[in-house]
């Protein structure tokens, strides 16, 4: 069976200090649990060394929300992959629908990102969903199919078998509307489709896939128990460490 992960994408949230109270309340209440759960904190990048302190506990990983197409050198303001994993940054989070709009990532910005996080030992959650007007079109499995391809399928099978995928259908993110258990099932199983063409149905059987897109503690029991959905990306609910606990236990 494939084990469970619960990621909080912080996004662009807190200060220092609200930052590191919020990681000691959720570890002072993690450390009272026994969690299966693979539970990754996605700070902003200024907060991660601080976090990477805490997670030396081991109850966490920590994961950046960006990574830099490049290795390095001239590119002002980037952070690389080296960077990341020199500060024991174990995930990435890369194809944030979020990055594709605002700051423009395409597919093949996103395949050097990938190929950057691989390359230095970070495992990227590799973000897919279709905007409103794609699924009220009826284009959510051709755009999806469209990101998963472009973005992961020129890897060979040793690399791809290290990536996390997270579905996140955009109208979902921030709305508080999620997704039915059964559009989140069904997208699930289409993309391990695609795997399984490309890569085999032992690899497919295995990639993780996350549900993100206004999961919360009350919903998130449900959306887990959908078969095919591994787990969840948290984004507003991760910032409120009783309700991301709550959360990472519902995905057991
Ligand atoms: P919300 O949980 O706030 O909808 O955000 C989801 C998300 O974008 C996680 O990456």
């Amino acid at each position: 069976m494939r084990k469970k992960i619960v990621a909080g994408n912080w996004k662009m949230n807190l200060g220092f200090q609200e930052a590191e109270e919020l990681i000691e309340e959720f570890m002072t209440l993690l450390e009272k649990q026994e969690l299966k759960t693979e539970i990754i904190l996605c700070p902003p990048f200024p907060y991660l060394e601080m976090a990477s302190d805490y997670a030396q506990e081991e109850l966490f990983h920590i994961g950046a929300q960006n990574i830099s197409p490049f290795e390095a050198g001239a590119y002002t303001g980037e952070v690389s992959a080296s960077m990341l994993s020199s500060m024991d940054i174990t995930h990435c989070i890369i194809g944030h629908s979020e990055r594709r709009k605002y700051f423009n990532e395409d597919d093949k910005m996103l395949t050097l990102k990938v190929n950057q996080a691989l390359t230095h030992q970070i495992t990227p959650i590799f973000c897919v969903g279709e905007a409103l007007p794609e699924r009220e079109g009826g284009k959510h499995f051709e755009v999806v199919r469209r990101q998963v391809r472009h973005g992961l399928f020129h890897l060979d099978t040793n690399e791809f078998a290290k990536v996390v995928i997270a579905y996140e259908p955009v109208w979902a993110i921030g709305t508080g509307v999620t997704a039915s258990p059964a559009q989140a099932a069904e997208m699930h199983a289409y993309i391990r489709t695609l795997i399984t063409e490309r890569y085999g149905n032992e690899i497919a059987e295995a990639t993780l896939i996350l549900y993100g897109g206004s999961c919360n503690a009350k919903n998130a029991a449900e959306i887990f128990a959908q078969p095919g959905v591994d787990g969840g990306l948290i984004g507003g609910a991760s910032l409120i460490a009783e309700e991301f606990l709550s959360i990472c236990k519902q995905a057991q």
